[in-house]
């Protein structure tokens, strides 16, 4: 049998906007847990569930104040052991993020360190000053979120943080850090989680002589940084190999390592190191054939080489919704290397557009082979909110920018439930959620789908049950030739599947029958901005 996550289609939670069961406004396990039965009916084989640990939330709880607990407000470990169980009874596994490029300001080890304990203050990147008096940062690194990557101590001295202040990176040249993660991958293997999704893999290793980064890269994602992608980081991650192998084959971890190149990439998928990571194009490419059938070919040669499988991610908590992403002309996020989001975010977008291409799109993203995420909300084909008003808005980027960056927010909307009007079943009661949703969500509850046979909700279903009958795991991709510019077509052993991201119709092949479109009564010929999944006929 292959082993499960070189196929599987991941449901990502984002913890605090999923569904809240306690009726304090923010999701929580035990709500978490009563969508269980959705996600089974889905059909998904693995959740990825977002930090749910003790976290002031700076930065939406990737600050975590304590790796070994679950926050409050969202429940307690036992609620975590009980959702663990009932998720596994259901067949799905569960995947826990793990950040280990910093903590919270908040964690005890900070603490430590402020009150003038010498042996924290070496579990975090902390140097004295440039300038005549230390008065200036150590180096020229800036933050990921704006800002210099420095913040002075009551000391005088300076610690790093790429992300937010309230994120001091920790020292991994300290065994004792090393030590420490090891125990807390271990504490939640122990509890039975299948995998860890590693936050900023490519980050915990900084460049020994921190030297400046020189003038700011055109586009820190592609530019290489003395913060990323060191190779010390590598020792790391095959000591974290063997945790996890000596629990199960099976269990597993999944890198976010934003690094230059595929090729820098797979170096982190070696077969003692991490098993799969995170391939972001899809998240970046505009809606075009070219643009999409790049994507595909670079991640497959890449599969190939490194024997992981390929990871087909369109949307996380960070990325604006594909909706919304494929509503403007403009190339989608991130695509440039001086992007401009004001350019972008000022093009009214098309959400009937967004919505009928981002359904090809999941069509695209569930025929291929590998690793498929899906992030919540996207099988509803919520779009970015955009228009939150300023005082809801709670992303560091947003602050960190001078109140000029939108951020992060407008995908962390919690989700619509049922009924009518906010907070549409998201919580118990009456209470407001801690984002604000729009009005018009109420036709796109998942109740509301779940009542209509054409809806998104149905669509994904369907896909992502069709995928398992129709796509067994191992079966390799053949592009489709000789078939318009326009068109991004391929088959895979008695399937195939097409993508019109053009504007004109297009003619399907003679000999086979449509089985799945992303828009209903698609037949012999597929409509602009449409998907179709075809068998042959019989
Ligand atoms: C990546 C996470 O996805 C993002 O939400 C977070 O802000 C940064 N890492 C820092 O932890």
């Amino acid at each position: 049998m292959q082993n499960w996550w070189k196929s599987a289609v991941v449901y990502q939670v984002y913890i605090r906007s999923f569904a809240d069961a306690n009726g304090d406004g923010a999701g929580d396990l035990n709500g978490l847990r009563s969508k269980l039965p959705y996600l089974s009916s889905l059909g998904v084989d693995a959740i990825w569930i977002t930090p749910w640990y003790p976290s002031p939330m700076a930065d939406g709880g990737y600050d975590v104040a304590d790796f070994r607990d679950i926050e409050p407000a969202y429940g307690t470990l036992s609620d975590a052991d009980a959702l663990i169980a009932e998720a596994h009874e259901r067949d799905l596994k569960v995947i826990i993020d793990i950040v280990p490029n910093h903590t919270s300001s908040e964690h005890p080890w900070f603490k430590a360190l402020l009150s003038g304990d010498p042996a924290a203050r070496k579990k975090f990147v902390v140097r004295t000053g440039s300038g005549p008096r230390g008065e200036s940062p150590p180096n020229d690194w800036t933050s990921a979120f704006g800002g210099p990557a420095w913040s002075q101590l009551p000391t005088g001295e300076w610690y790093l943080h790429l992300y937010a202040p309230e994120q001091p990176d920790l020292n991994w040249d300290n065994p004792e850090v090393r030590a420490e993660f090891e125990d807390i991958l271990r504490f939640w293997f122990d509890r039975g989680i299948d995998g860890f999704r590693i936050d900023v893999a490519h980050g915990l290793i900084k460049h020994p002589d921190l030297p400046d980064a020189g003038p700011r890269p055109d586009d820190w994602r592609t530019q290489p940084h003395p913060a990323r992608d060191q190779d010390g980081v590598h020792e790391i991650y095959r000591a974290w190999r063997k945790i996890a192998q000596s629990y199960s084959p099976e269990r597993i971890f999944v890198a976010e390592a934003v690094v230059p190149t595929n090729n820098r990439l797979a170096r982190y998928l070696r077969p003692d190191e991490l098993h799969t990571a995170f391939q972001f194009d899809f998240t970046r490419a505009p809606w075009r054939a070219e643009a999409l059938r790049n994507v595909i070919d670079d991640a497959l040669i890449q599969a190939d080489i490194v024997e992981a499988p390929a990871t087909w991610v369109l949307a996380s908590h960070d990325i604006p919704r594909p909706v919304t992403r494929y509503a403007r002309t403009q190339p989608s996020f991130d695509v440039q290397p001086e992007w401009d989001r004001a350019r972008w975010a000022a093009e009214q977008p098309d959400h009937v557009t967004g919505r009928r291409r981002a359904r090809a799109a999941a069509l695209l993203q569930l025929a291929l082979p590998g690793t498929a995420y899906i992030y919540q909300g996207d099988e509803l084909g919520l779009e970015e909110v955009e228009d939150l008003p300023a005082d809801s808005r709670q992303d560091p980027t947003w602050q960190q920018s001078g109140y000029t960056d939108v951020g992060r927010d407008g995908c962390r909307v919690p989700l619509p439930w049922s009924g009518t009007s906010p907070p549409f079943g998201f919580s118990p009661g009456e209470e407001q959620p801690w984002l604000p949703q729009p009005a018009h969500w109420g036709d796109l509850t998942a109740a509301a789908q779940q009542a209509d046979a054409a809806s998104c909700l149905q669509l994904y279903r369907s896909a992502v049950g069709l995928r398992k009958a129709l796509l067994p795991p191992a079966t390799p991709l053949q592009w489709v030739t000789g078939i318009p510019k326009d068109v991004v077509a391929f088959a895979r052993d008695g399937f195939q599947c097409w993508v019109n991201a053009g504007r004109n119709p297009v003619r399907l092949p003679y000999g086979w029958k449509v089985v799945l479109g992303s828009i209903p009564d698609i037949d012999v010929v597929l409509p602009p901005d449409s998907a179709a999944w075809l068998t042959r006929k019989a």
